[in-house]
């Protein structure tokens, strides 16, 4: 079986410690790191962009999973492959033209993933998921950190990895919102490959050792 990754979002860090709380994932058990941009149009909140995305690369050693919650995503893919992204995620809610962006994202040598709003089923893919590197499951409606857990994401995990294995996809499927030790296991055993944490890991007392024990916790 594949390995279980957590990606922790950088959304719910102090953003005036900025390097220690990135040198912090660096040393501990995470994989990934996941950053939220947002646009305050397609959704209801403003995050941060390119400056703090290319000081937060200098630092980071460990791939960076970008999450665009942003209207026309198209326009800044060459961005932010300059910037050192690994994987570029775009929503499937904001792009007409969804095959066009995932092949340049591709083209730019990042891996390519496509996030489903909480209502969106995840029959909508069933044309598109053998295109794509990673599907990002919104447990949360998208915006905000510290959210509470959306519990029909079970059921469309379940689903969404029924699709990835009828269509033959390698897509990861990922977990964004709302991800705790409560919900962490259950979501890997319906067949999430990769969660995001943000609020619980920043929000512990010992981050690291939140993060070792989610790992632990879904290995
Ligand atoms: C929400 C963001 C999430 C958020 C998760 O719009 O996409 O990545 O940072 O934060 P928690 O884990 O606190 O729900
Ligand atoms: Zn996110």
């Amino acid at each position: 079986m594949q390995k279980k990754l957590v990606a922790p979002s950088l959304l719910a860090s102090d953003f005036a410690n900025l390097q220690r709380d990135i040198e912090m994932v660096n040393q501990s058990d995470a994989d990934w790191f996941h950053l939220d941009i947002m646009d305050g149009v397609f959704v209801p909140n403003i995050s941060f962009g390119m400056p703090v995305v290319q000081a937060m690369a200098k630092h980071a050693q460990k791939p960076l999973d970008v999450h665009l919650m942003i209207v026309d995503p198209d326009r800044y893919i060459k961005t932010f492959a300059k910037l050192g992204v690994h994987h570029l995620t775009v929503h499937y809610e904001a792009c007409p033209h969804l095959h066009r962006t995932l092949q340049a994202i591709k083209a730019e040598g990042m891996k390519a993933g496509v996030a489903l709003n909480p209502h969106t089923p995840v029959s909508l893919l069933e044309d598109i998921i053998q295109d794509i590197d990673i599907v990002i499951v919104m447990s949360v409606n998208p915006g905000f950190g510290g959210q509470s857990f959306i519990e029909n994401t079970y059921q469309k995990v379940k689903d969404l990895k029924a699709l990835i294995e009828r269509k033959k996809s390698n897509a990861l499927i990922e977990i964004d919102g709302g991800v705790n030790d409560a919900n962490a296991k259950k979501l890997v055993d319906a067949g999430a490959d990769v969660l995001v944490a943000g609020s619980f890991v920043f929000k512990s007392d010992d981050p690291s050792q939140t993060i070792k024990e989610l790992k632990e916790k879904i290995a």
